[in-house]
């Protein structure tokens, strides 16, 4: 992709020549008000070094895409029929990063599936009225020609087995399947049931109260993955309680069962929703203000260190293996908006700070309103096929790594505040980059407001930005990244991408917005 340079001389004539406040202790914003401009000072600076020793490695493939298993084939097309616009959106990562995220197939619906040799259909999912999750789903050898042939070439995948009917027979057929027909050069992991610690839901009905936890599920892998693992890793896990709540599941509990037995295991999976719309009053308390606070995401995930110890105490690979805003689909007005997007980036990239490999945004059809695109349309609530902003979260972290051999992240947190964040891209001990997330919420039409980010003390006085901005927080449409936006029928960017340069190492960052700052 083309770098476009362009110089914002007319934004930065604007403001009050900057007292040339190098390398300043760090102090909170300053606010000030003039000729109707509300902004803050703030100066980044901070021991690069000592930075560098704490970073941790910034996976690739960071961000990644979940996908609800009873929709594999809409996102993908059946076989010998792909979906255009879902590989136009994997290839844009990979135009930026030359990496692709990897797509996880899975969620509830993975345990209502099974494989079946003669069916016609790629996949054929059943729904009861007014729902949108499958209540059966069979999938043939066309699921696999579809995973192997639809998306670009070098596309990777989770594959989610069924646990939940408590047959062994299910999940060998449909890894028998896999292996015959699936490339396995694709396959990151399998993965062997969703949620376990919700079968004993009424609406779930896997398993009893009286026999099941953590323990009963640990036993029952170390009996079933021996007889499927044919040499394959296993991803492990896919939790659904939060481990700040007294619960059994936990993967520390996990490690007590002696799940270090199991030698096909190579990833530990968490999954993650801190609200839900799964009821009207739970929906309600559903607000943009929660997701937009950068210090409380900091507070929320920070519950997650030690399941990340968990795994990491076994050299297990760590990943979130399905999360989004708000479960049963996400809110509408708050999920599938700029703020739902500057959350979804803060979020991931915080959690790479606390040793997280990979997280996985949680995609469906439909009410899907957390869902990085919807990729048929043809519902009642979604239409047209389109893109939401938290498509854009993809984008952003394919540019911060883009260009660097060994990405790693620092979150420089004593400058962090409820509304700024500062993460510091590493290449090897080399500090490449800044990402600087401003979360003020803006829903107004007066001015909007920024913050002067002053970069003097670490990168100098000439800086190149690319910027992703939208109208204002809760806009649903209108985002664009570097002056680039995403067509919504062929998921091609329009527009050309566009670095601002900056001469007096000061960058403007209003309300609602994400940079990432480059030395010049
Ligand atoms: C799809 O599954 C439903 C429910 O199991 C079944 O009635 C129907 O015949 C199947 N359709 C095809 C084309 O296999
Ligand atoms: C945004 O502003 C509109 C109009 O004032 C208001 O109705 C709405 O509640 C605001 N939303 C948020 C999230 O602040």
């Amino acid at each position: 992709m083309s770098r476009m340079i362009t110089t914002v001389v007319a934004a930065l004539a604007f403001w009050p020549a900057l007292a040339s406040a190098v390398a300043v202790a760090p102090l909170s914003p300053r606010a000030n008000t003039k000729a109707g401009l509300s902004y803050s000072d703030v100066s980044v600076s901070f021991d690069v070094s000592a930075g560098a020793k704490e970073s941790m490695p910034l996976n690739r493939q960071l961000i990644s895409v979940s996908i609800e298993f009873c929709y594999s084939v809409d996102f993908l097309g059946a076989a010998k029929s792909p979906n255009l616009f879902s590989k136009q959106l994997l290839q844009n990562v990979m135009d930026i990063s030359g990496t692709l995220p990897i797509i996880r197939l899975g969620g509830n619906t993975q345990d209502k599936a099974a494989y079946c040799e003669n069916c016609p259909e790629s996949m054929n999912s059943t729904y009861a009225p007014g729902s949108t999750e499958a209540i059966d789903i069979s999938f043939s050898k066309g699921l696999f020609t579809a995973m192997n042939e639809n998306m670009p070439s070098k596309q990777e995948y989770i594959f989610g087995l069924n646990l939940g009917r408590n047959d062994v027979e299910v999940p060998k057929a449909e890894l028998r399947a896999a292996l015959k027909y699936l490339d396995q050069s694709k396959v990151v992991a399998y993965e062997l049931g969703n949620e376990p610690d919700h079968f004993t839901m009424a609406s779930y009905g896997f398993r009893s109260k009286d026999t099941w936890n953590m323990a009963a599920y640990v036993q029952q892998t170390l009996d079933w993955l021996p007889q499927l693992s044919s040499g394959k890793s296993f991803q492990y896990g896919s939790i659904a309680a939060s481990p700040a709540v007294a619960s059994d599941f936990t993967l520390v509990q996990a490690l007590q069962f002696g799940v270090s037995k199991l030698k096909q295991v190579t990833i530990f999976s968490s999954h993650a929703y801190q609200a839900d719309v799964c009821t009207p009053a739970h929906g309600e308390l559903v607000k943009i203000e929660d997701y937009v606070n950068h210090m409380k995401t900091v507070q929320y995930y920070s519950a997650y260190i030690g399941e990340i110890a968990a795994a990491k105490s076994l050299g297990k690979i760590y990943h979130m293996g399905e999360t989004s805003s708000a479960a049963c689909h996400g809110k509408d007005g708050v999920s599938n908006t700029m703020g739902g997007l500057l959350w979804t980036i803060d979020y991931s990239f915080y959690m790479a700070t606390l040793g997280l490999d990979r997280i996985f945004f949680h995609n469906g059809r439909g009410d899907y309103f957390y869902s990085f695109w919807e990729p048929i349309g043809g519902s009642a609530s979604s239409p047209q096929p389109h893109i939401n902003p938290q498509y854009y979260s993809l984008l952003f972290h394919a540019s911060a790594i883009s260009g660097l051999n060994s990405p790693r992240i620092h979150r420089v947190a004593h400058l962090d505040t409820h509304d700024l964040a500062h993460y510091a891209i590493y290449s090897g001990n080399q500090l490449k980059k800044m990402v600087i997330l401003n979360t003020q919420l803006y829903n107004t039409t007066d001015t909007r407001p920024a913050k002067h980010v002053d970069l003097l003390s670490i990168f100098g006085k000439k800086l190149t930005v690319k910027r992703l901005t939208a109208p204002n927080t809760i806009a649903k449409t209108g985002v664009t990244w570097g002056n680039q936006a995403v067509d919504g029928k062929t998921g091609k960017f329009v527009g050309k991408e566009t670095w601002e340069s900056v001469n007096n190492g000061v960058v403007d960052v209003f309300a609602s917005e994400a940079v990432i700052i480059e030395k010049n």
